[in-house]
């Protein structure tokens, strides 16, 4: 393998000295980019784009072209693995994500079968070695998976939800039904996150995009307990290097002492907690990734660098910041407004790391 030439992400996870602070998007491959709605056009829709290794390279390397950003994320979405257990995925226009077909009894979650990521979901491996192929060591790779809440909210409802109310009513009403999907989700995410770092991913994220709907005990059960089992089966060591991992809970701020106790190597956080705050918290113990509200980006390039600067300073001086944005870019953003942002913390952070 290429000697990686950029490793500023990967020490910052470690919370190990860096010349300035990283940064990276959530999202940065995606609509808002006229280059990436070029090349889904090609592919046809979003799915058949996901399962193409060479134009997911090509997306996933096309926001590097445009900015300075210290990672790479895999083209891929979290909803890849209840599509390989047979739930049929598809995507309708402006309607997000779909299934054909739903999980809400013990005879739906019996008949999940278990995963073999690597030949289940090839396609997702093939694109992770072609990316670090075409990388050549410019920056490191991130790979990801959903956590067992987020897509088992998605895999009950059948599609994206206001109120999550199936997911809800079968933990409620039937809490070891839920558990029995929990499990079965935590080991195929294991698996899946196992194999994206056999083939190449240099660090890794879970999304608990839906954590944060959850009431304290009921995060700590059914989401949070099944990160842990995960972090806990994770190669942490591959290629000579350590593998951060990530965990991400959106609207997880309250949250974060317990979080820091899985052993994960970094939170993200959203833009509800303030980082310093965050910092002072569990920065002893994990770098912290985030946290400027996306919708900043739709103000102007000097608010911006505004923003990007009071954060700067909120979260201090030293390593172990990982600049972000709070959850994914959204698609009606001016590609100059997110290289301004990319931009003010390149030019910015280098005074805290003197
Ligand atoms: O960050 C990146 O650039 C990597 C790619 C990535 C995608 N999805 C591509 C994508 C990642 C990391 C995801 C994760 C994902 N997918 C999450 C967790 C993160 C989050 O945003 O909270 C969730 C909840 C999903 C499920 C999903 N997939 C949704 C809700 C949607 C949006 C539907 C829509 O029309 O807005 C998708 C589709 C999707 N995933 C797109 C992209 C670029 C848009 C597809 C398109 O129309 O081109």
């Amino acid at each position: 393998m290429t000697a990686l030439k950029n490793d500023r992400f990967l020490r910052a996870l470690q919370r190990q000295p860096v010349d300035r602070t990283p940064v990276w998007m959530m999202r940065q491959a995606g609509r808002y980019l006229p280059e990436y709605r070029a090349t889904r056009a090609k592919a046809g829709d979003f799915l058949s784009l996901c399962k193409n290794t060479e134009l997911a390279c090509e997306v996933t390397l096309q926001p590097l072209e445009r900015y300075p950003l210290d990672a790479a994320i895999l083209f891929s979405d979290i909803l890849t693995i209840p599509d390989a257990m047979g739930l049929g995925l598809y995507f309708e226009t402006g309607e997000g994500p779909k299934f054909r077909n739903t999980v809400r009894s013990a005879a739906d979650v019996e008949a999940l079968p278990s995963l073999k990521a690597e030949t289940d979901l090839d396609y997702v491996m093939a694109a992770v070695s072609a990316i670090r192929e075409a990388l050549a060591g410019r920056v490191p790779l991130i790979g990801f998976s959903g956590s067992p809440w987020t897509l088992a909210t998605y895999m009950v409802e059948g599609s994206s939800s206001k109120d999550f109310r199936e997911a809800k009513r079968l933990m409620y009403s039937e809490p070891k039904v839920m558990h029995a999907l929990l499990e079965k989700l935590a080991a195929a995410v294991t698996d899946y996150l196992n194999a994206q770092i056999r083939a190449g991913a240099q660090a890794v994220q879970i999304f608990d995009t839906w954590g944060g709907t959850l009431s304290s005990w009921a995060y700590a059960e059914f989401s949070l307990a099944y990160m842990k089992k995960i972090v806990d089966g994770l190669i942490r060591h591959h290629d000579g290097r350590h593998v951060p991992v990530i965990l991400f809970t959106k609207n997880g701020g309250q949250w974060l002492e317990a979080m820091a106790e899985t052993g994960a190597d970094a939170l993200g956080l959203d833009w509800t907690t303030d980082i310093g705050n965050a910092r002072a918290r569990v920065g002893d113990r994990v770098a912290l990734q985030g946290n400027m509200d996306p919708s900043m980006l739709y103000a102007p390039p000097e608010r911006i660098r505004q923003e990007v600067a009071d954060i700067l300073s909120r979260y201090g001086e030293g390593s172990g910041h990982i600049f972000n944005l709070g959850h994914g870019i959204t698609p009606d953003v001016d590609p100059e407004n997110a290289g301004a942002f990319i931009r003010a913390v390149c030019e910015l952070s280098g005074d805290y790391h003197r």
